[in-house]
């Protein structure tokens, strides 16, 4: 193909050589199954999901795309724009070389004159629950390549442990990186440029699927798993952790006779309504935060309004459009079904940080302490403060409670396979080597170490917080969950 402008005149409407494709190289090409192309689709979107050119995916050829995309599109591969409307197809692509040097062309005559076969859909994709599970039974290299194609700095930042990190730019420089034999997911922060790498190495022969809704949808997607544990008097209480597998968010159903608490949920509350009131047969009467949380969007205030349960939050925090709630102060007593839950003040993490001991036995330590490390304070403003208070927390308040208390805290900072109740028994945590040596340290030495944390705050944490305070309004739930995207931050 020709690059070069045939139009020197400054001014004039540039015109370049090989910009159109015909139908038939168009369809000789994606028959050859060694060539790198793309196929755009920027025409209409309800005519591309009732039939499309096989391999094209659908693009929205907005300012927006175009400043985020071109530049990260592969250069020196024919990238084809197609749709009904040849003048603007042909414009597209025009302009796509303007500016950023890519070697875009249009489909000759629109899409009419695409006399071949249409597809409905071609698009295999893996849910983030279908991934997780093929990686708990050990999939992960042996028969399952995660390609992450996003660029080398947001990679860096976060990623899928074990995936490789080809940009989209690059992949047709390093096919020979990419096996053949194995099945590759491909990974991007929303499934956009995973879904391009997709079609274009699906015809190139690779075994090949997008993760969904790519890193928002591993962020966002839950597991759960329930436990039955026995509390003060020999009462039982049913617990379903639910767990957020790509971000390590924890949030808890608590059942005692027919009556459910919620802990620290999420939104969407969907999943929390079903399961207490469809499955557990309880009725949610009461919904808590153990403190307001930077990295997640509380779904506190959501699911205590749609159940009409009681919306119970620390007084210690800075909620201020909130509306009403209860307030959850030192030493008051909850009863759930039951059984009855204590408030201990366990300021550190953040200033309102509450803990809540339930039966004398279980410990929902939100992100004061894990099952493996302590939480880190959350504002970096107020590093010294808080580790101080975080200090006396702990050690003051939290391990002068019986050994044998259950630690069930609001984040996990690893993996686990899906039926593992992420629980530890406070003795045990006690005696891990590296609290044992934070815990050793005298005050000043512990804030030094809090203040040498050097590991980044969570992104977008200020936003999070002030909608979590009832300062912002929330916006949807994708953009919710994208501003959530990340990894867990919350321990030291
Ligand atoms: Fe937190």
């Amino acid at each position: 193909m020709v690059d070069q402008m045939s139009s020197a005149e400054p001014g004039a409407i540039k015109e370049y050589h090989g910009l159109a494709i015909s139908s038939d190289e168009l369809r000789s090409k994606l028959s050859s199954r060694d060539e790198s192309i793309m196929i755009f689709d920027i025409g209409d979107e309800n005519h591309y999901k009732r039939e499309h050119i096989p391999g094209s995916r659908f693009m929205v050829c907005d300012d927006k795309t175009i400043s985020a995309m071109l530049p990260k599109m592969p250069k020196g591969i024919d990238i084809i724009f197609v749709g009904e409307d040849e003048n603007y197809i042909k414009e597209m692509a025009q302009m796509a070389r303007d500016e950023s040097g890519l070697q875009t062309r249009y489909l000759q005559g629109g899409l009419a004159a695409w006399k071949w076969e249409k597809t409905a859909e071609l698009d295999p994709r893996i849910t983030p629950n279908d991934l997780k599970r093929a990686l708990d039974e050990g999939k992960l290299n042996r028969d399952i390549f995660l390609l992450d194609v996003r660029e080398p700095d947001e990679f860096r930042n976060w990623n899928i442990d074990g995936s490789e990190n080809i940009a989209l730019g690059q992949i047709p420089h390093y096919l020979d990186k990419i096996p053949k034999d194995k099945e590759v997911v491909t990974i991007c922060p929303a499934g956009n440029r995973s879904g391009m790498v997709t079609l274009m190495i699906q015809r190139l022969g690779y075994n090949v699927k997008t993760l969904e809704d790519g890193l928002t949808g591993w962020s966002a997607a839950y597991e759960r798993v329930a436990h039955i544990f026995e509390v003060w008097q020999n009462k039982r209480v049913k617990v379903v952790q639910l767990r957020r597998i790509g971000k390590g968010c924890l949030s808890y159903i608590v059942e005692s006779s027919y009556e459910a608490a919620v802990i620290d949920p999420l939104l969407p509350i969907e999943d929390y309504l079903t399961i207490a009131e469809g499955e557990m047969n309880a009725k949610i009467t009461k919904v808590m935060d153990t403190h307001l949380h930077a990295d997640h969007v509380s779904g506190a205030k959501e699911l205590a309004e749609k159940t009409e349960a009681q919306l119970y939050l620390s007084p210690y925090e800075n909620y201020k459009e909130i509306g009403s709630f209860s307030r959850l102060n030192d030493g008051d007593v909850i009863g759930i079904g039951s059984v009855l839950l204590q408030v201990i003040y366990t300021p550190g993490h953040t200033q309102g940080s509450i803990s809540l001991w339930l039966g004398n036995k279980l410990l929902f330590t939100g992100d004061t302490l894990f099952v493996n490390n302590i939480g880190r304070p959350d504002l970096k403003e107020q590093t010294e403060k808080l580790a101080l208070k975080l200090h006396a927390s702990i050690k003051g308040r939290i391990f002068r409670l019986p050994d044998e208390t259950i630690i069930l805290p609001a984040h996990h900072d690893r993996p686990v396979e899906a039926d593992t109740f992420i629980e530890a028994q406070l003795g045990d945590v006690k005696s891990q080597q590296n609290l044992q040596q934070i815990f050793g340290l005298q005050k000043e030495p512990f804030v030094q170490r809090m203040n040498s944390i050097t590991m980044p705050t969570p992104p977008s944490y200020k936003e999070i917080m002030l909608m979590n305070e009832g300062e912002k309004e929330k916006p949807s739930l994708k953009e919710i969950h994208q501003l959530e995207m990340g990894p867990n931050r919350c321990s030291a």
